[in-house]
């Protein structure tokens, strides 16, 4: 495996995460402030060749997973040839896409026949209107409709992310929970972090444990099943249930020790954690012409400047970081 890639703690990323937007046709409480962002001028962004001359050298690395983030990447209006292109390359194993499911029925398909290979998509409530106060825009029935084509056209595991907030969304847990009894779909509860701009505070977080505890006051028997060793979540099943829960548990016990993610952002930076502001920009150096050999240096000094651990309760909302809509998750 290369060694730019491995950090000095002797993770090894071959997990690329691109976001290829900062755009998004929702505007969700937990990822952004209700006024948007300021976004980044057109020409700052990187192009559909960027994204590919950079993947490829990635790809070439070691990294074997590459997932489409955004802001809302299926609003891209080149994400097929994007994905297309990805395809051709020789070592990468998996293309996925997180979607929030607006225009996932209407694209599945295509995406499909491009070569996508998994997908996550975001769903907080299952109540329309509570849909909208947290998304700020209507379309609830369509992420459903995109959750149930994405499991006729046979992709599995479908992954249904909700992130859940107190006083908003703990109260469906069990709802969610239900859901998994017929849908062959892994709902993944996830702890609700602080990025700029989203208004966390510590009372709004329900940690994994108090899920847990609720969950299995409803369903005793709830036991958990394996999962891949650089997975976000902890798996659970209810015996006899189509489908599976997970908890993405960043704050209370996070899973950095098997981290294995880079990320680029829109921008075309290169974050080497979720958490903090510790970025280079590979765009600049791809526009001041430098080489794969000299690429590769800059990533492996910044993926060799890559902390310990990030996630954890300690300090996180006072972290500088982006708002999650320019990062992707
Ligand atoms: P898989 O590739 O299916 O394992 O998905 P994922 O969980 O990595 O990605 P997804 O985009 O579905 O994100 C689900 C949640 O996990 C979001 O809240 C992300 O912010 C969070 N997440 C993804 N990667 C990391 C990470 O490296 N660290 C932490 N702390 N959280 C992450
Ligand atoms: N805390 C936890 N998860 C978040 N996501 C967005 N913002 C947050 C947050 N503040 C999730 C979205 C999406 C994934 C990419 O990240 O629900 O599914
Ligand atoms: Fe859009 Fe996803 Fe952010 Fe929601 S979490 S506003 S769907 S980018």
């Amino acid at each position: 495996f290369s060694a730019f890639l491995t950090d000095s703690f002797g993770r090894r990323h071959s997990y690329l995460r691109i976001s290829l937007t900062e755009k998004c046709n929702l505007r969700c409480q937990y990822c952004m402030p209700e006024e948007g962002v300021k976004l980044t001028p057109r020409a700052q962004l990187l192009t559909t060749a960027e994204v590919l001359r950079l993947a490829r050298l990635f790809v070439h690395e070691g990294v074997d997973k590459i997932r489409l983030t955004g802001g809302e990447p299926l609003i891209r209006p080149d994400v097929l040839d994007i994905i297309a292109e990805l395809r051709k390359l020789e070592g990468l194993k998996t293309i996925a896409v997180t979607t929030n499911g607006m225009n996932l029925a209407r694209l599945l398909p295509k995406l499909k026949d491009s070569g996508l290979d998994l997908l996550n998509i975001s769903l907080d409530t299952l109540i329309p209107a509570k849909f909208e106060f947290i998304v700020r825009r209507k379309g609830f029935h369509k992420v459903m409709e995109g959750i149930d084509k994405a499991l006729e056209m046979g992709y599995n595991p479908v992954k249904v992310n909700c992130v859940v907030m107190r006083g908003l969304n703990e109260d469906e847990i069990l709802d969610f929970v239900a859901l998994t009894e017929k849908k062959p779909i892994e709902v993944r509860f996830i702890e609700y972090m602080p990025f700029d701009g989203n208004k966390w505070n510590f009372k709004k977080m329900v940690s994994y444990q108090e899920m847990l505890d609720c969950i299995k006051q409803q369903w005793p028997a709830l036991e958990m099943v394996p999962t891949g060793h650089a997975d976000t979540a902890k798996g659970y099943k209810v015996p006899g249930f189509a489908g599976k829960v997970g908890f993405i548990s960043s704050m209370s016990d996070h899973f950095c020790g098997s981290c294995n993610r880079l990320r680029l952002t829109a921008d075309g930076n290169l974050k080497v954690c979720l958490f903090g502001n510790s970025e280079v920009s590979l765009r600049d150096e791809l526009r001041s012409g430098a080489t794969e050999t000299q690429l590769l240096d800059i990533i492996g000094a910044a993926v060799g400047r890559k902390k310990k651990q990030h996630a954890g309760m300690l300090n996180l909302s006072k972290m500088k970081n982006r708002p999650m809509i320019l990062i992707g998750g």
